[in-house]
This record gives structure tokens, C-alpha cells and sequence, in this order.
């Protein structure tokens, strides 16, 4: 089954609130919510991005997902853990060590928060490897993160079948989500290189019928 995650990126302060409602109607399965802090990404949304998550968590019942873009992982953590989100997902960019990897893995073991890492189009799949039993969800960015409304790099469709068919074959059970470039155009190559979990901004929040785009996007 291919679940959306609607990002609440580009969406404008003044509509965020209707949007949330909309979005709930047209059928997205999770809010997704960039939380970046100008120095991982060079863009701060940091405030913006807070003030979303609570609205989600006040008048939605949908699970929402925080993809913290950030390099102080742990406090980002431990203040988004107290809106009680699905998921949070951190970059295995953000830390030096697998010590400091490994650290913010046992915080969100400690809570019942789900678990996500994701990583930039430049760093190799593999590494992501050791993590996975820790992991519910691996997000492969699709575009370099920052920005919303970017094209799809084609070279990360590849680290998508790798990861599908790594997991595979060592009969590990994990959701692939993609984010960056996502639309009815893309949207296809990515479910069939194995993604399950497609996060989509620009092209839901901008088309004129949300539950047809999320339709089209699940191909359904
Ligand atoms: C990019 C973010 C996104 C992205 C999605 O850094 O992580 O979630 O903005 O937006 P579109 O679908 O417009 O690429
Ligand atoms: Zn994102």
C-alpha cells in the first residue's frame, strides 16, 4: 500500500489552518513538517515550523511526522517529543559520530515515538545499513534538502532499489519514503524502484483538487 505525506512547507501561514482541514478531507495518511534550522540547510523554518506542528496536533487527528533538517538533534528532539508525533526522522548527516547517532536512537527508543533517518542525495545508502533494526522508516531525500518545489534527481531512484533490495533479501521489514520533486510524473518511478511512503508539498498544496492528487500519486 502507497502512503502520502503532505508537507506543510510551502504552505502560507494565513491558509495553514484551512489547508490542514482540507488535507484531512482530501485523504492525506500524515502531515509532514521540515523543521530546518539554517545551519544543516541554509534556510530557518524553525518558527514557522512549530507553529504548524501544533496546529496539526490541535485540530487534526492525522499522525504527523517531524523531519528535523537541524544539526542540534537532541534538543530538537527532546522539544518536538512533547507534541507526541507519529514519527520523528533526523539526518544521518547531522551527527560525526555513530556515538551521537546512536545516542539520539536511544532517546527515541525511550518515548513512543516512531523512528526515522534520512539521508542527502550525496551520501551512499549503505551507511544507513547498521541502523536499520533501530529504524522504522528510511527517508531518501530526492532533492537536496532546503527547499521545496525542486526537481527530482534521478541518480537517488538507484539508492531506492538498493535499499529495497538490500532489505529484501535480509528479510528486514521497513517502510522506504521518498521526499523532494515528488508529482504525477515522478511518482511512479519511485514506487516502482520500492518507496511505500511518498512525501509530497508542492504538487498537492498547488493542485486545485488535493484528494485527486493524492489519488494520482498512489497511482490508484
Ligand atoms: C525539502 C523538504 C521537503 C520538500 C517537499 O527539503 O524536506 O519535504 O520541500 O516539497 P516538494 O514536494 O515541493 O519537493
Ligand atoms: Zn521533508
Amino acid at each position: 500500500m502507497i502512503e502520502i505525506a503532505t508537507s506543510l512547507l510551502n504552505v502560507k501561514e494565513e491558509e495553514v489552518i484551512r489547508k490542514i482541514y482540507d488535507l484531512e478531507v482530501a485523504g492525506t495518511d500524515y502531515f509532514h513538517i521540515d523543521v530546518m534550522d539554517g545551519k544543516l540547510v541554509k534556510r530557518d523554518t524553525s518558527e514557522t515550523m512549530r507553529k504548524y506542528a501544533e496546529y496539526v496536533k490541535n485540530v487534526s487527528n492525522i499522525p504527523m511526522e517531524v523531519h528535523l533538517m537541524v544539526e542540534d538533534v537532541e534538543n530538537y528532539i527532546k522539544s518536538y517529543l512533547a507534541l507526541e508525533p507519529h514519527m520523528i526522522i533526523f539526518h544521518y548527516e547531522s551527527a560525526k559520530t555513530d556515538a551521537e547517532r546512536i545516542k539520539w536512537l536511544h532517546i527515541l527508543q525511550e518515548s513512543n515515538c516512531k523512528i526515522g533517518m534520512s539521508i542527502k542525495p550525496n551520501t551512499p545508502v549503505g551507511k544507513l545499513y547498521e541502523f536499520l533494526p533501530y529504524l522504522h522508516r528510511v527517508l531518501i531525500m530526492t532533492v537536496e534538502p532546503g527547499e521545496g518545489g525542486q526537481e527530482l534527481i534521478p541518480e537517488t531512484i538507484e539508492k531506492i532499489q538498493e535499499l529495497n533490495k538490500f532489505t529484501y533479501e535480509n528479510g528486514i521489514d521497513i517502510d522506504i519514503e521518498v521526499d523532494g520533486g515528488i508529482n504525477d510524473k515522478t511518482a511512479q518511478k519511485v514506487i516502482e524502484a520500492g518507496a511505500n511512503i511518498l512525501v509530497s508539498g508542492s504538487y498537492i498544496i498547488h493542485h486545485e483538487n488535493m484528494k485527486e492528487a493524492i489519488k494520482i500519486l498512489k497511482r490508484k
